[in-house]
């Protein structure tokens, strides 16, 4: 790990140009400098996509191409490495009589219904068939909580990668967006399908679990002719920038599990975090001061001082007063990982639950998928949690972690090792 440790000089401190908001960005922004280098000192890239079994034909204009199937079963648990649906949900529920024999029902349940709806096909004892035809990239996933293990009386059987996630001293919770012992995580293109996806797998479970929460989430759909843009967050950033590329070699060092039982073996951790933006300050901010909150170009999504052709990386650049171009607190610089142990991959969606106290309730529904947080999120965000100037404008509403067991070969269901 890094020690390169040196004084900071903060964001706003160096730029000190608020005004009207300053109450809310006072206090001492603690440098946390990370290893310097160029934007790929840790060799992560946004590639394209793991393939789909059915890749879309070319639409003509005005006809809508064929709806993408994603395989169901397989060494992992769809919806991880998968393309991000536009559209994505998640679900927490708890067991209404918690057994072991009601957690494997419903693991059983959950796999037949999933197995189905994915592929296009509708779950037994559908009332709207037609509501499942179009399948395009719904992919269902599911995790377990710690309490599940615990309540059916399987503590010991917790995956030693699946920590209980400490408090920060950022964290301001919010009921209901804590653990649960069991998650759904739905994501489709259309909403309709992803409506009735929802339905039919809560319905059918309704003897057994029941909803504690459900938090949707979306992606924009910009076309691709349009560049960064479907990359946007409510803020206007580029997000996934600098992540493992999915279908990659390192993204399987860093996502999937392959030690333990065998139904953990191509698994992950879920990291879900609920993340308010705090817009009416945010706002205020004017954008050099955003851009180098983050350490990078809101239009571009690129480093601040990347492309200056002095040969200079941007993390040892200099503005003329002799100040880092990225700050030590910029909120890249405190989460770069120098080391791949130290990498997860991130894929958040947007929400938007309307407002709250006067205000738009927006944020982020922050998806991390790690082989091990205790190496990975938790020092990631206790560095967050200690220099990061982005922390003035976002507020930690909700946290839940699971353990997604690896993917099902058909006759079998998830987890099932668990329960043998
Ligand atoms: C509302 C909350 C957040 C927003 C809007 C946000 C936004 C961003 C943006 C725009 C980037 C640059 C593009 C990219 O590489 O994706 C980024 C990078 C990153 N963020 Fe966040 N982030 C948030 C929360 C978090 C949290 C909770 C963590 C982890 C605990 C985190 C970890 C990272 C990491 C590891 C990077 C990549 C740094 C690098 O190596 O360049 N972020 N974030």
């Amino acid at each position: 790990m890094s020690t390169d440790q040196q004084p900071s000089r903060s964001v706003l401190s160096r730029r000190g140009m608020l005004a009207a908001g300053g109450a809310a960005i006072l206090g001492a922004a603690g440098g946390f400098v990370l290893a310097s280098g160029k934007d790929a000192s840790v060799p992560t890239t946004s590639a394209p996509p793991a393939p789909a079994t059915s890749p879309p034909p070319t639409a003509e204009p005005g006809v809508p191409a064929a709806p993408v199937i994603l395989p169901f079963y397989g060494a992992h648990q769809a919806g991880v490495e998968t393309e991000p649906a536009l559209f994505q949900t998640f679900v927490g529920l708890d067991l209404i009589s918690p057994t072991r024999k009601n957690a494997e029902a419903t693991m059983r349940l959950v796999t037949d219904d999933a197995a189905r709806l994915t592929q296009g096909q509708s779950a037994l004892a559908d009332t709207q068939p037609e509501l499942a035809l179009n399948a395009d990239r719904l992919t269902i996933s599911v995790g377990l909580g710690h309490s599940l293990f615990e309540r059916i009386g399987l503590a010991d059987r917790i995956p030693e990668q699946f920590p209980v996630i400490p408090r920060f001293r950022t964290d301001a919770f919010e009921e209901p967006w804590s653990g649960t012992d069991l998650l759904l995580q739905v994501g489709a293109t259309d909403p309709l399908t992803l409506a009735h996806t929802l339905r039919m797998l809560t319905k059918d479970l309704s003897t057994l679990a029941r909803v504690r929460w459900s938090q949707p989430g979306f992606r924009s759909n910009a076309p691709a002719s349009m560049g960064v843009a479907s990359r946007r967050n409510l803020m206007g950033q580029v997000e996934a920038t600098h992540f493992p590329a999915p279908g990659s070699e390192q993204f399987a060092t860093v996502v999937w599990i392959d030690d333990g039982p065998d139904w953990v073996v191509g698994g992950t951790v879920l990291v879900l975090r609920r993340i308010r933006m705090l817009l009416d300050t945010w706002d205020i901010l004017d954008r050099p001061v955003q851009e180098t909150v983050m350490g990078r170009s809101l239009s571009t999504g690129q480093l601040l001082g990347d492309g200056a052709d002095d040969g200079v990386s941007p993390f040892d650049a200099v503005d003329d007063n002799g100040l880092p171009v990225i700050p030590a607190d910029a909120h890249i610089r405190v989460a770069r990982a120098d080391s791949l142990e130290g990498v997860m991959m991130r894929r958040p969606y947007n929400y938007d639950s309307g407002m709250h106290k006067g205000t738009n309730d927006v944020g982020l529904l922050f998806a991390a998928y790690t082989r091990d947080p205790r190496t990975s999120f938790i020092p990631t965000q206790r560095r967050l949690a200690r220099g990061d100037a982005f922390q003035r404008w976002i507020s930690t509403v909700g946290s839940a972690t699971y353990v997604l067991p690896g993917g099902v070969a058909e006759g079998d269901f998830l987890a099932q090792g668990l329960f043998a």
